[in-house]
């Protein structure tokens, strides 16, 4: 998630303590935030970035951390801002234009995204060459890092989904019109990075599956890209929603994108990763369960908890790598949560309602009581 913390691109302290902190916590797969592969294609200036060889060393210490330090693997999300670039950092107005110190964006054509925000340039042919061999040459620094996955960014209504979605999409050559032209640009980016990255280890491509507005994406919709996304070699479609025109009428709720990421797995048949508001490791178990996803992503939860996943796996009596270090806090709460499931366990036995039998049956032992 983006931190909006980096330095010209550049991956802070903050960013090997965020990234450690969660690795160590016990996640399998942790993902990093919108990683930009040049200058022009971040959102903000405090954006991360893969585009020179300081920025490949400073992603390099975080890996090798996250490698030696725990059993974690690690994802890099490499990502163009596209007409949302050049805003402010989340907490001076998200999506907000820069007054000053932006730079000129780029879009499937030259709509802005609020009616203040700058017009984008519509990509030209050689805009498309240019910004596709920068995502490779991110691809091959991924590589020679050492990230275990690659996931391309075509979510959110940033370049590549401004592409996908008919609403952001308006050209009339052939990257516009049909569903095969809009993912034309996309699927040319993502076959290039495939190439450029090792055969045995998996990719991954985000994708709003729904606009949530009138005439955009849907459902059914996102199944196509899908299917599309799997011809060209896609291992794992990573299902969120929305973020594409400000008009949107997003529906929220507990697990609210949960019903694309089940309708592309089991209609596409390709494996999905869901995220949204899921809460709890119930909750993922049940997904699961039901073969509704894949994986299931937590953002939010392990903003505030990076042992989200150690905690929840102690609660079910399963023990997560830990570093030495912690051994004593992992035994602790493997310890404690065998008393507090019998405790819970004991409340739900307790605060069970009771059927009709039970108080009928009552209500006939106290009447022969005052008998
Ligand atoms: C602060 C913040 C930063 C985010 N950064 C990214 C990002 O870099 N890339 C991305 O694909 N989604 C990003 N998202 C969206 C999250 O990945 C996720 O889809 C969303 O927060 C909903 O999931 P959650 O309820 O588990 O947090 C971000 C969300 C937040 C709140």
């Amino acid at each position: 998630m983006c931190m909006y913390s980096a330095k010209e691109g550049m991956p802070t302290d903050w960013h090997l303590v965020h990234y450690g902190s969660r690795a160590i916590g016990g996640p399998g797969l942790l993902f990093t935030e919108m990683t930009c592969v040049a200058p022009d294609a971040r959102i903000t200036h405090g954006c991360t970035g893969l585009w020179n060889d300081e920025q490949e060393a400073a992603w390099r210490r975080i890996v090798e951390f996250v490698h030696a330090q725990s059993a974690t693997k690690i994802c890099l999300q490499l990502g163009h801002a596209g007409r949302k670039g050049a805003t402010k950092l989340m907490w001076d107005g998200m999506d907000r234009p820069l007054e000053e110190g932006g730079w000129e964006v780029l879009s499937a054509s030259p709509e802005p995204y609020f009616p203040d925000s700058q017009v984008p340039r519509e990509t030209s042919r050689a805009d498309m060459e240019r910004v596709k061999a920068e995502f490779v040459t991110a691809t091959e620094r991924a590589a020679r890092i050492g990230f275990d996955m690659l996931e391309l960014h075509c979510a959110h209504g940033y370049l590549l989904a401004s592409f996908i979605s008919p609403l952001t999409n308006r050209r009339t050559d052939e990257y516009g019109g049909s569903l095969d032209n809009r993912l034309r640009f996309p699927l040319e980016v993502f076959e290039a990075m495939r190439d450029a990255w090792p055969r045995e280890k998996p990719m991954s491509v985000r994708i709003s599956a729904t606009d949530w507005a009138e005439g955009g994406i849907t459902g059914d919709h996102a199944v196509e890209v899908a299917r599309a996304f799997a011809q060209a070699g896609v291992d794992l479609v990573d299902v969120s929603a929305g973020q594409t025109v400000r008009e949107a009428r997003p529906v929220y709720g507990r697990m609210f994108q949960l019903p694309f990421s089940d309708q592309i797995r089991n209609e596409a048949h390709v494996a999905t990763m869901c995220v949204g508001n899921i809460t709890t490791a119930d909750q993922v178990n049940t997904i699961l369960a039901a073969g509704r996803a894949d994986l299931v992503a937590l953002g939010r939860p392990h903003l505030v908890d990076p042992f989200f996943t150690m905690k929840a796996a102690a609660w079910y009596g399963a023990k997560t790598y830990c570093p030495p270090q912690y051994a004593p806090g992992q035994d602790q709460i493997m310890r404690n949560s065998v008393r507090d499931r019998a405790d819970l366990d004991d409340l739900k036995v307790r605060g069970k309602p009771k059927t009709r039998a039970e108080l009928k049956a009552e209500g006939e032992g106290r009447r022969l009581a005052a008998e």
